[in-house]
């Protein structure tokens, strides 16, 4: 996305100085690749789901993946359908 401003800083003195951006971006939200309060990973959730061919559900409950903050639950939903395709 892409827009223009300007916007004026006014300094102790009274000078303003202009500031001209072409452009103002907001940081692209970056997806979680673990859990960071389980300390494991996607990657390894998604392995010990083939492994012991077991469900999400069950994983996340032996590691405790998902148990605390619940801020990677959505992320590691869309990790493991992605997986699946
Ligand atoms: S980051 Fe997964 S429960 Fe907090």
């Amino acid at each position: 996305m892409k827009s223009d401003f300007s916007f004026s800083i006014m300094c102790g003195s009274m000078l303003t100085h202009s500031v001209e951006c072409e452009a103002y971006r907001s940081p692209a939200p970056r997806a979680m690749t673990r859990c960071e309060c389980a300390g494991v990973s996607f990657q390894e959730i998604a392995a010990r789901m083939e492994a012991d061919r077991a469900s999400l559900d069950e994983v996340c409950r032996r590691t405790q993946c998902g148990n605390t903050c619940t801020a990677c639950l959505p992320d590691l939903a869309r990790f493991v359908a992605a997986r699946q395709k």
